[in-house]
């Protein structure tokens, strides 16, 4: 790990810190014609049935599956932060991997309470995770070794700040996710550095089977998160019929859009430490649809 860059990451974070309820214009309501979800990032954007959809149905789907989104950023960094309690504890407490994991600690904690806030100030409701998702996500969480959990981590953290570049950079994008999505890009950026400064040395030490299986951890992780995004709940509530086909439809088309447009990074990533090979491949274009 370059300490070096760590240490200043570390004083970045202490001496700039992002407060939510100061960066962000909590008082501001959205604007007539402001959006919550740009159309690239919805379920049924590039499907017949949405160009039936009557305005408000297309912003309310915006609204729903923006705060479906963002419910599960932050109960996923509520796992991850439980895991990195428990993580800390093996490391002392004046080494800069701790240190470092301390100030991620603050700002995920506070990214947690800024989801929220949205969600509440969007009047969402989240659909609760199903139950393989709380399933999945609990046991490995508790029983995989750190190296697959930040490997899982930082996965997540590269879709989920692609994702964001997009919802940030929609030209009207209603501005208190605006600035909720540039604060968290700002955060996530120093936290995946440094996830992939630590996992230089766990890739360059793994051979083919150790690759073979970070390779699946990463891509079980984007499956997990691709496949919370999308509900049925939501298309009941936007009163459309038969809310079953409805999601077929749209997981289809979602995983389509999702691997079109939040796969790249990631892809880069996976291929540096050659991630792909003979066994991961197939699984890759099969399940998430990836150009690799
Ligand atoms: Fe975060
Ligand atoms: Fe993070």
């Amino acid at each position: 790990m370059d300490v070096q860059v760590i240490e200043r990451l570390i004083k970045i974070s202490k001496e700039h810190p992002l407060l939510p309820e100061k960066y962000i214009p909590w008082e501001l309501e959205p604007g007539a014609d402001d959006i919550f979800l740009p159309e690239i990032l919805n379920s049924l954007h590039g499907l017949k049935i949405y160009d039936h959809l009557t305005p408000t149905q297309k912003l309310e789907l915006g609204r729903h599956e923006l705060v479906q989104v963002i419910a599960s950023y932050a109960w996923g960094e509520c796992m991850f932060c439980l895991f990195m309690t428990r993580h800390i504890l093996t490391l002392p407490l004046d080494s800069v991997e701790h240190r470092f994991i301390l100030r991620e600690l603050i700002e995920e904690f506070r990214h947690q309470e800024m989801f929220g806030e949205a969600i509440s100030k969007l009047g969402g409701s989240p659909v609760k995770q199903s139950g393989i998702h709380k399933f999945l996500g609990e046991f490995s969480n508790k029983y995989l070794p750190a190296d697959y959990l930040f490997m899982g981590s930082v996965s997540v953290e590269l879709v989920t700040d692609i994702y964001g570049n997009y919802a940030r950079r929609a030209p009207n994008i209603y501005p208190v996710l605006k600035k909720m999505f540039d604060l968290h890009n700002i955060e996530e950026g120093r936290h995946i550095l440094f996830t992939k400064s630590l996992l230089k040395t766990y890739a360059a030490k793994a051979g083919y089977i150790k690759r073979t299986s970070y390779s699946y951890v990463i891509l079980f992780n984007i499956l997990f998160v691709r496949t919370m995004y999308v509900k049925k709940e939501i298309f009941e509530r936007i009163g459309l019929e038969n809310p079953d086909r409805v999601f077929k439809i749209a997981s289809k088309n979602f995983k389509r859009k999702f691997s079109d447009t939040c796969l790249k990074d990631i892809i880069e990533f996976v291929d540096e430490w050659n991630g792909f090979n003979l066994l991961t491949r197939w699984a890759w274009r099969w399940v998430l649809n990836a150009k690799v």
